[in-house]
């Protein structure tokens, strides 16, 4: 079963080939024109998708070794995300799909961020419990089959992504600033500077606490000193870093902990940072859990976490109409 997937949910144009499950090619293309403006402009995104999906697809489908007429079916992201960006890749599937007369398989993005965890191996048995922290959502979820999800807590407010995002700004970095923070942070002590952990009950998250906390904290310090960030830009990453990585574990302990479930898995573009992943890895050796985090290029916005989820929606004959439309939100 081979099967061409899509993802333009954001500012990533992807196209993958799967074939029973597994990966032939996952081809990204991003999108550097957004940093000018400090985030992702919806209009510019759309048309950048636009210039990129022919030639994403002819290359994905190029360095799997396939063609079109190979194609059992068409999977793309349906929903959450910017409508613009999701329309481009909707409307040229379902295209796909009824010029080669082929089944078509609408997929959810968060759905898929979560099942990028079945894409290597070893993968996690079922039930497993899944932080996804991404651009736009932070979630914990109980994965109890590939298509029944569960979502346990989420953020009030800012997801993770845009805590580091903001916080990035804050200290005057372009967008988008989590990978920047992630590698400033490298080099930096993370136990220089105290940053509050909001007291949030149950499994719910909150980052807007935080984001106030950083911009009071840069604006006492840089009225006294104009070069405090640029002379203590790495141990601010790595202070801010590790407060938005305990917050997120100290809840993912306490949902593991209340559930009893041991495999556990991170997923969505903040899972690509690499203190999240040791810090994610120490957590589940002193806790006794079976830990997976997708390899990197499955973290962030991808085709193949579409073409996976395709794979088990095909299997349980999950197909979409022709008359499926992009919705910018979604409900689980
Ligand atoms: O999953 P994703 O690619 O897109 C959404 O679905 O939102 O996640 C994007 C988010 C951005 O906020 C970006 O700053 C963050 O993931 N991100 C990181 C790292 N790589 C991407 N955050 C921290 N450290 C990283 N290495
Ligand atoms: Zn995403």
């Amino acid at each position: 079963m081979t099967i061409l997937a899509i993802e333009s949910s954001c500012d990533e144009t992807s196209c993958a080939i799967s074939s029973d499950g597994w990966i032939r090619s996952n081809v990204i293309a991003g999108q550097t024109i957004h940093e000018q403006y400090g985030g992702v402009v919806p209009e510019l995104a759309s048309r950048a998708h636009i210039q990129h999906i022919v030639p994403v697809v002819d290359a994905a489908l190029k360095k799997a070794g396939c063609e079109m007429k190979d194609l059992t079916a068409v999977a793309f992201t349906q929903s959450p995300g910017l409508i613009g960006s999701l329309l481009v890749g909707s409307e040229f599937a379902k295209s796909l799909a009824l010029a080669l007369d082929i089944p078509l398989l609408a997929v959810h993005h968060m759905q898929a961020h979560v099942l990028a965890n079945l894409i290597p191996t070893p993968r996690p048995g079922f039930p497993f419990l899944c932080l996804t922290v991404s651009g736009g959502h932070t979630q914990i979820v109980v994965c109890h089959s590939p298509l029944t999800m569960e979502v346990i807590g989420e953020t009030l407010d800012d997801a993770a992504g845009e805590a580091f995002d903001k916080s990035a700004k804050l200290l005057g970095l372009p967008y988008p600033g989590g990978p920047l923070i992630d590698k400033y942070a490298r080099d930096g002590n993370p136990a220089r500077f105290t940053f509050p952990e909001p007291q949030i009950p149950g499994l719910n998250f909150s980052f807007s606490g935080l984001k106030t906390a950083i911009l009071y904290f840069l604006q006492d310090h840089m009225t006294t000193d104009p070069g405090f960030v640029r002379d203590n830009l790495t141990d601010i990453c790595a202070s801010i870093q590790a407060r938005i990585i305990s917050i997120l574990l100290n809840k993912l302990k306490k949902a593991a902990r209340q559930t009893g479930i041991r495999d556990l898995c991170i997923a969505g573009g903040v899972s690509a940072n690499s203190g999240l992943r040791s810090v994610f890895r120490e957590l589940g050796k002193a806790e006794g859990w079976n830990t997976f985090i997708p390899p990197f290029e499955y973290c962030t916005d991808n085709a193949a976490m579409i073409a996976i989820t395709g794979y088990y929606k095909y299997l349980a004959g999950d197909f979409a109409p022709l008359s499926v439309s992009a919705s910018a939100r979604a409900v689980w």
